[in-house]
């Protein structure tokens, strides 16, 4: 007979959306790690430091309470949209009204996703770019729009080619992603890139969409692209907790745009999910109101992180800009190889050390690999002992 759980068609929408490429490759290293391995996973982009301990602390106060167990109100509660608020006009100086202009949200992924679903009909085009998160490409085949990547170069120092781009046909564009300091290059954002996005924007009639999760990792002077004159007319920007609190486990986020954006959102959102656990609102909103000795603390363990990745990168021969901000370190491998995935391989089955290929951001990233700061300085120094041993065979 026919195994009915074998024949299940799945929906049209997923047609091309593979698993996500970590769940695969951590499947894998998990594989070698059963056959003995002990696998150095520098790939994923998780901070291993914790959240500052007052914000464990309203956690764990608020929790006890017997008045928090409910359902929370889809527009988060005000005591986390005032945080963002001023968190926005202390280290963005930008002004935005808590009431209207701020959506939390469960993870800045979540928010892709929503973005997509409320904005794009079949065959709607979005700029996406490559090298890129590759979330982006997938968000927006399952809302069911087109995909059309933008290239971004190294000579080009990772923004995009605003000439090249003005020659293609936009008049189906709807939407275009962006992202500064860029995931996986590293590149920080100028004033003038934010400008000439919010100006592309409104020339096109395309809505810019800004994620936003690494503006305070190895970067002294956070931007928001919300800080560019005008720039709500175009402009959502996402942010996150993930990484600038180290609460990545903890899914806070933040859409922020003009009121009727954050009203068009809510009506796909609110169907999707609810507001979330209030203990967790109300830490975050404690893990928001961090001076800058927290961000400079958390910055200090990564600069000399980047001091050992920079070590392992030069044992590979492969090369490097300097300054990149973010939570990994983006670099050019030598010739010799075909591409990333090579080099990847190679170091993974015989040093045991897994490093990110580039090409999994896209095809403009196929000569690059990705080392992520998210692993204690003792790691990093096993994975260079391990490459050393292994180039001396
Ligand atoms: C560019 C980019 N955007 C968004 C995210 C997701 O962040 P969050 O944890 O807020 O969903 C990541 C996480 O790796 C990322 O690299």
């Amino acid at each position: 007979m026919e195994n009915k759980n074998e024949s299940m068609q799945t929906a049209k929408r997923l047609d091309g959306i593979g698993e996500y490429y970590f769940s695969k490759k951590l499947r894998e290293i998990e594989e070698l790690n059963k056959q003995g391995k002990n696998i150095l996973n520098l790939g994923i982009g998780s901070p291993d430091l914790p959240p500052q301990p007052e914000v464990i602390k309203v956690l764990q106060e608020e929790s006890a309470k017997l008045n928090v167990h409910a359902y929370q109100g889809y527009k988060g509660t005000p005591a986390l949209r005032a945080a963002f608020a001023h968190w926005y006009k202390t280290w963005y100086g930008v002004d935005l009204n808590p009431d209207t202009e701020i959506l939390p949200l469960i993870g800045s992924k979540e928010g892709i996703m929503h973005i997509c679903m409320t904005y794009l009909n079949e065959g709607d085009e979005v700029l996406i770019p490559n090298p890129g998160y590759p979330t982006y490409t997938s968000a927006v085949k399952l809302a069911g729009g087109i995909t059309v990547p933008y290239v971004l170069t190294e000579q080009n120092n990772w923004e995009p080619d605003f000439a090249a781009l003005e020659k293609t046909d936009l008049s189906k564009v709807k939407l275009m992603w962006v992202n500064y300091p860029q995931m996986p290059t590293g590149q920080l954002p100028t004033t003038a890139l934010f400008e000439q996005l919010v100006a592309f924007g409104k020339k096109h009639n395309i809505l810019i969409c800004h994620d936003n999760p690494y503006s305070f990792i190895l970067n002294e002077s956070p931007a928001s692209m919300l800080a560019v004159p005008g720039a709500k007319d175009v402009v959502i920007e996402l942010n996150s907790l993930s990484k600038s609190q180290n609460m990545a486990g903890w899914r806070v986020g933040v859409l922020c745009a003009a009121k009727e954006r954050v009203e068009e959102i809510l009506r796909f959102k609110s169907n999707m999910d609810s507001g979330m656990f209030l203990p967790v609102q109300l830490a975050a909103a404690k893990a928001l109101a961090a001076d800058k000795d927290w961000y400079d603390s958390v910055n200090a363990v990564y600069r000399r992180r980047r001091n050992k990745v920079e070590a392992l990168l030069q044992l590979l021969d492969c090369n490097f800009s300097a300054g990149q901000a973010g939570m990994f370190m983006w670099a050019k491998i030598p010739a010799k190889y075909k591409s990333g995935y090579e080099l990847s391989d190679e170091i993974l089955y015989n040093a045991s050390v897994f490093i990110t290929p580039g090409g999994i951001f896209g095809s403009a990233g196929d000569d690059y690999i990705r080392v992520s700061l998210c692993s204690t300085e003792e790691k990093l120094s096993e994975s260079i002992d391990r490459v050393k041993n292994y180039l001396k065979k």
